[in-house]
């Protein structure tokens, strides 16, 4: 939990200017040593305030803290979420959705994050998660099906993603299967799906999203694979990380209903348009034999097509690469 100095010292440097350590104490109310013990508790959280010696203290990147308000404004009124909550730092937002859920929380409960502690990614990997950097959301989604028919929707989240970042400018992403967003050969974005439920329904899906926001070249994002955050890609122009939130929500909500009412197939234009494996040479692993072939979209219930050998494959597990020059 931040203290009240905590977060206002983080309001005070939200601008990213150079603030003296005498000028931020006079504005807070408080001694220039409790603002030193301040931010030091700061950094020892995660998050990027720099020190310039006798000159004071700025943060690396422009900072807007969480604010369940912003997000509903954002999300507007017809797909405005059960509940909001925001917390400071948390072990992960998925896993206390996930225990929200257990609780009978409502379809529509939101978790947010300014940092994850215990982040998770796909795979049983560790999604790195800094303070105030990016964004980490959770949505409960509760459906009244059985869980095989649920596999799909997991693909529709990653296109809700896609589509929430083109409102906001965004260009030149695309989701790599089944909801990985990418923007040129790079992750932006993951989201791990988790089900909770009975087989033959009702069940609820955890939809866990992580978005890289300020994250820059220079950050310890200790990932596996080549990365990319907004402010790489829209230099000077990230989105406010509520709007995006609140944009990303509309959009899953409405994503939701369609998937309800018609299932995948309503989707088939986006997953066209934003496919970014189509007609192209890849790798899949994972499976009991690594296989190679052109990737041919998805199945109606969202399975990775790959031709190879003659045949067409339907792949709903493994890890698929692209491999280097593998323009079909
Ligand atoms: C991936 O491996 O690509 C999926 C990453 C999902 C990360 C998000 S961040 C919010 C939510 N909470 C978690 O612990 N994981 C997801």
């Amino acid at each position: 939990m931040l203290t009240s100095l905590q977060k206002s010292l983080l309001s005070c440097l939200a601008d990213q200017d150079l603030h003296s350590g005498a000028k931020l104490a006079a504005s807070l109310g408080v001694s220039r040593t409790a603002v030193w013990k301040a931010v030091h508790q700061l950094q020892e959280a995660g998050f990027p305030v720099i020190h310039a010696p006798g000159r004071g203290y700025r943060l690396a990147f422009p900072y807007q803290p969480l604010s369940a308000e912003a997000i509903r404004a954002a999300a507007g009124a017809e797909t405005a979420p059960a509940e909001i909550q925001v917390h400071d730092l948390i072990d992960s937002t998925n896993t206390h959705l996930l225990e929200l859920a257990r609780q009978g929380a409502a379809h529509g409960a939101v978790v947010l994050a300014e940092g994850q502690l215990r982040g998770r990614g796909r795979r049983g990997r560790a999604w790195c998660s800094p303070p105030g950097e990016n964004l980490y959301l959770s949505v409960l989604l509760r459906f009244d099906r059985p869980v095989a028919a649920l596999g799909a929707f997991t693909l529709v989240a990653g296109l809700a993603l896609a589509e929430a970042l083109n409102e906001l400018g965004i260009r030149g992403h695309g989701v790599k299967w089944p909801n990985d967003v990418w923007h040129q050969e790079r992750k932006l974005a993951g989201i791990l799906s988790e089900l909770q439920g009975e087989v033959q329904g009702p069940c609820a899906l955890v939809v866990g999203i992580g978005v890289n926001v300020h994250a820059r070249e220079s950050g310890a994002l200790p990932v596996d694979q080549p990365w990319t955050s907004l402010a790489l890609v829209q230099p000077g122009a990230a989105p406010d990380r509520n709007v995006l939130a609140g944009r990303l929500l509309a959009q899953l909500f409405r994503a939701y209903e369609l998937f309800c009412q018609s299932g995948l197939g309503a989707f088939e234009g986006l997953w066209e348009r934003y496919d970014l494996l189509r007609g192209r040479e890849v790798q899949v692993s994972g499976l009991r034999e690594s296989l190679v072939g052109i990737a041919c979209g998805v199945s109606p219930e969202g399975h990775l097509r790959v031709a190879a050998g003659g045949q067409v494959h339907h792949l709903h597990s493994g890890e698929v690469s692209v491999r280097p020059h593998g323009h079909a």
